[in-house]
């Protein structure tokens, strides 16, 4: 039997998607890479926006229109569970059941509708998964769940609890991956900083980049996503003291207006958060902060949404994922909190800072004019371009060859724009 996985969401999903296809395999289903192909096709879905759900309800209805037995895994599968049946689907895996993929599948080809929804994550056997994204680099999820409960947030009801890994484990799953070529990892968590708080043996993420930057093979080491009170001055320093820690810190600060960061259950105020950035700035001098911002949460008033677009000029993001705020079934801000802002005012604040964001990011590139930098090459563009990605997780545009990807470059900076910079190669190593 052919199964096709479909991934939407974030690098979560990617790295659940991965081990599922590792227990399929195992068990003697063929993966196949496209949906034609597939017998069985499993969509592993995201649910913390509304468009995301709608994108995998309507892929539900064109799969059944074409007959395919259709599994749900992701953040949909907690969210939806048994209703998903209503709307054809045949097996339903919660995000900590995966191991038992195949056994979903196997009953659903004898017509049973089966929802698997036990904790398994301590069975699961990461160091045999194949990494399929790429040949260099691995998707590490270190840390489960996420305990924050922001108030307009799904994913703490859809991945639950935080639940750390043991490092050795992790450490024992880079090694092999080291072996099969990878030299690049991220540490992926919802909230990546509360990495070791509920082992209470003293591990913590400092500890954990401290001792994979001691690996070697490992060239380059990123983690995803931090929060600002669960941020701790160890990491920046980590950052300081390895050329291979990533000086990238994806720190989301979701509004600049305390009235609403309040309201959202964020546990800190714009100070907290601006001081913090000064401090992380005076420890790693370029680091290369990034975050995401939520526009048009109830009440936002046109004053709270100038206190985001100041936030945003002070500190000077070098990329900001912006979303309109979408209300999410179950959560405390759905319950309690009256959609309010008209759409027309979202869409307008949302369009002020997108174009703000790009005026930033040009200002922010042009520091990059003319200068030598060092990458190492990912993946292959359109018209004979390549991409590679500085420490500063900055993309570099060139012109190459495939033999480049995988290998640290020197690239001359000559032409910048808001988005990738471009560039040609001095040296190749
Ligand atoms: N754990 C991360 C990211 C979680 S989801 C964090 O703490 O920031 C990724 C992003 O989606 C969030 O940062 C937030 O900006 C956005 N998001 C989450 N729920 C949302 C909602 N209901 N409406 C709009 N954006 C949302
Ligand atoms: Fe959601 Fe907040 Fe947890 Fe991030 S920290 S996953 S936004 S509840
Ligand atoms: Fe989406 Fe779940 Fe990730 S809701 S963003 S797939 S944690």
């Amino acid at each position: 039997m052919k199964v096709f996985i479909k991934t939407y969401g974030c690098q979560m999903n990617e790295n659940d998607s991965e081990v599922a296809q590792y227990y399929l395999e195992q068990d003697g289903f063929d993966i196949v890479d496209n949906e034609n192909d597939a017998d069985i096709v499993i969509l592993n879905t995201c649910v913390v926006r509304k468009k995301a759900e709608d994108k995998f309800f309507s892929t539900i209805g064109e799969l059944r229109k074409k007959n395919k037995k259709i599994g749900v895994m992701g953040c949909g599968a907690e969210k939806e569970r048994e209703n998903l049946f209503k709307r054809g689907v045949n097996f339903v895996i919660g995000t900590r059941a995966i191991p038992r993929i195949s056994e979903a599948v196997e009953l659903s080809l004898k017509n049973k509708k089966v929802a698997f929804f036990d904790d398994l994550l301590d069975q699961i056997d990461y160091k045999n998964v194949l990494k399929r994204n790429s040949k260099y680099h691995a998707w590490i999820t270190i840390i489960y769940g996420c305990n924050r409960f922001c108030t307009y947030c799904i994913v703490p009801y859809t991945r639950g609890r935080e639940k750390s890994r043991k490092m050795t484990d992790i450490l024992e799953e880079v090694e092999n991956l080291t072996k099969k070529g990878i030299k690049e990892v991220t540490f992926l968590g919802q909230n990546v900083d509360a990495y070791g708080k509920d082992l209470n043996d003293g591990t913590s993420l400092a500890k954990l980049l401290h001792e994979t930057s001691k690996i070697n093979e490992i060239e380059r080491i990123w983690f995803l996503t931090s929060y600002p009170t669960d941020f701790s001055p160890n990491i920046a320093y980590e950052i300081a003291n390895s050329p291979k820690i990533g000086k990238n810190i994806h720190l989301p600060v979701q509004h600049g207006s305390n009235k609403i960061l309040k309201k959202m259950n964020r546990r800190y105020t714009r100070e907290e958060y601006i001081e913090l950035i000064k401090k992380i700035r005076e420890i790693v001098p370029d680091a290369s902060i990034s975050s995401d911002i939520i526009v048009g949460f109830p009440d936002e008033t046109e004053e709270d949404f100038k206190a985001t677009v100041d936030l945003v000029k002070e500190i000077e993001f070098e990329r900001l994922n912006l979303a309109i705020y979408s209300p999410r079934e179950g959560t405390i801000a759905w319950k309690f909190f009256d959609d309010n802002v008209p759409r027309l005012i979202k869409t307008k604040r949302m369009a002020y800072l997108l174009n703000l964001q790009k005026e930033i990011n040009r200002k922010l590139n042009e520091k990059y004019l003319e200068k030598k930098v060092e990458i190492i090459v990912e993946s292959e563009g359109k018209n004979g371009y390549f991409y590679g990605r500085d420490i500063r997780n900055k993309i570099i545009a060139f012109k190459g060859n495939p033999d480049l990807i995988g290998k640290k470059a020197i690239v001359k900076v000559k032409k910048i724009t808001a988005g990738p910079l471009y560039g040609e190669i001095i040296k190749i190593y």
